[in-house]
């Protein structure tokens, strides 16, 4: 018998078992607590709360370390693309030759969407923000492609949905890009790559010939290799428990955008620029900022900086630092909010309240400073971030059905008023 942890519960003791995964992670196997004691734990935000086996990614949040399939991030990010990337995380393995002619094949094949969707785009107001027009849109999806709403799937139904999804939400984020600014939309073409399709639907004009620029295609691989997954964080979580219900893919990608969109998570790429923008405005007084970020009676607080999980500096953060300075040197882009960034980046760094708490930045710190040099609007920022996000959500819930999880359904304590009488209207006081 392997390792048990025991809990002593009103004078009786219980043994459960300790799980070990293969990095020498631990944790209590509690599964079956509640029958055998009648107590149940308590973890509001689950930072204690493992809630599935994984074996898609490995981050060890005290070490800076980050893995897609037992491969360290530095290496995808310097040698791979963000194609390939998401037939490892999908499906496991890195793709050989012909594996990566299938996956490019097929996601060429997928890259339209039924015109009729188009419908839904020029319906929402133009100011729409367009994390609300990408959930809407691909929740919209289930009425157009209704073939792959059966929970029960096969494999080739399983494998033709990925292609789908990975191809068709770049495309519908492109379109509400071109919408939102009133611009006719831009058609994926078949010779032209993931990214640099991207690229040419967001920035290409009707009957003019678009040449992808091969160091934008480039930084947007590595951009969206960074954000590829992240293990069980808000949205993906999101994803499984949407998912563990059965819903088709269609509703857990779009509430797991909705997820995102949210300014502690996804959404903080954005609240970052609009940060430094505003310190930017107010004469780039950061040490203001600073001190309004430690005050607990402000709101405001540092985007970008703090992780539940990385308690030393974000792997992704220190890959993306390293690229802004490239990046906006190649693309002659001189930001004076870079070196807000960096200013604020260094006191930070220096001072008790962030080194006690251990708050370094994380991705969402310097990657709007790369998006801005590519002349990405702000409000798609996180936009790019559910982009990349797309394979690790997708190898997420595949995981989860594939092994037939069970359905997600946390407990509570209930704090709330004991047995009451009904009391009617006229007796109220
Ligand atoms: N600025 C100032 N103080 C902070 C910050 C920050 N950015 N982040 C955490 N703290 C403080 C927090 O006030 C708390 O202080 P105290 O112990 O005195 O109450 C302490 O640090 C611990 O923070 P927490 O909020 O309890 O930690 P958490 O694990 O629940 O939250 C977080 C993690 C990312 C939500 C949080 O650090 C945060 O709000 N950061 C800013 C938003 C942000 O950048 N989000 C993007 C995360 S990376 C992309 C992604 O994967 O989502």
């Amino acid at each position: 018998m392997g390792e048990t942890a025991k809990i002593e519960i009103e004078g009786k003791t219980y043994e459960f078992p300790v799980v070990v995964g293969t990095e020498n992670e631990k944790g209590i196997d509690i599964r079956t607590l509640r029958d055998k004691t009648g107590y149940i734990t308590l973890d509001p935000g689950y930072p204690n709360t493992g809630s599935c086996l994984s074996g898609i990614t490995y981050i060890d949040g005290e070490k800076g370390i980050l893995r897609y399939r037992g491969i360290p991030i530095e290496d995808l990010a310097e040698k791979s693309d963000f194609v390939e990337v998401s037939y490892l995380l999908i499906y496991g393995h890195l793709p050989t030759k012909k594996e990566r002619a299938w996956f490019s094949n097929g996601l060429t094949r997928h890259s339209l969407i039924h015109e009729d969707l188009l419908r839904i785009l020029s319906d929402l107001p133009p100011n729409t923000h367009p994390m609300a027009t990408l959930s809407a849109v691909v929740c919209a999806m289930s009425a157009y492609y209704p073939q792959f709403l059966d929970p029960d799937l096969s494999k080739d139904k399983v494998d033709a949905l990925i292609l789908s999804m990975l191809s068709k939400v770049r495309t519908i984020a492109a379109f509400a890009y071109k919408k939102s600014i009133g611009q006719p939309i831009i058609y994926p073409k078949n010779e032209v790559s993931y990214c640099g399709n991207f690229l040419r639907m967001m920035y290409g004009v009707p009957a003019e010939p678009f040449v992808v620029d091969p160091d934008l295609e480039k930084v947007m691989n590595l951009l969206l290799i960074l954000h590829a997954d992240h293990e069980q964080n808000c949205s993906t979580s999101t994803v499984r428990l949407v998912g563990s219900s059965r819903a088709n893919l269609f509703a857990s990608l779009s509430a797991a955008i909705l997820a995102l969109w949210g300014p502690l998570h996804g959404g903080a790429n954005q609240k970052v620029i609009e940060m430094l923008e505003l310190i930017q405005a107010e004469g780039g007084n950061y040490k203001k900022f600073m001190e309004l970020a430690k005050d607990k009676n402000s709101s405001f607080k540092l985007f970008g900086f703090g992780h539940r999980v990385y308690k030393n500096y974000d792997p992704r953060a220190k890959i993306i630092k390293n690229a802004c300075d490239l990046v906006l040197k190649k693309l002659g882009v001189d930001d004076p909010i870079l070196d807000i960034a960096k200013n604020l980046e260094k006191i930070a760094l220096e001072d008790s309240y962030f080194i006690e708490r251990k708050l370094y930045p994380n991705v969402d710190f310097y990657s709007g400073i790369i998006y801005r040099a590519m002349g990405i609007p702000v409000n798609m920022f996180t936009v790019m971030f559910a982009l990349g996000r797309l394979p690790g959500w997708i190898a997420q819930w595949k995981e989860m059905i594939e092994e037939n999880a069970k359905i997600g359904r946390p407990r509570q304590i209930y704090v709330g008023n004991v047995k009451s009488p009904y009391v009617p209207t006229d007796q109220r006081k």
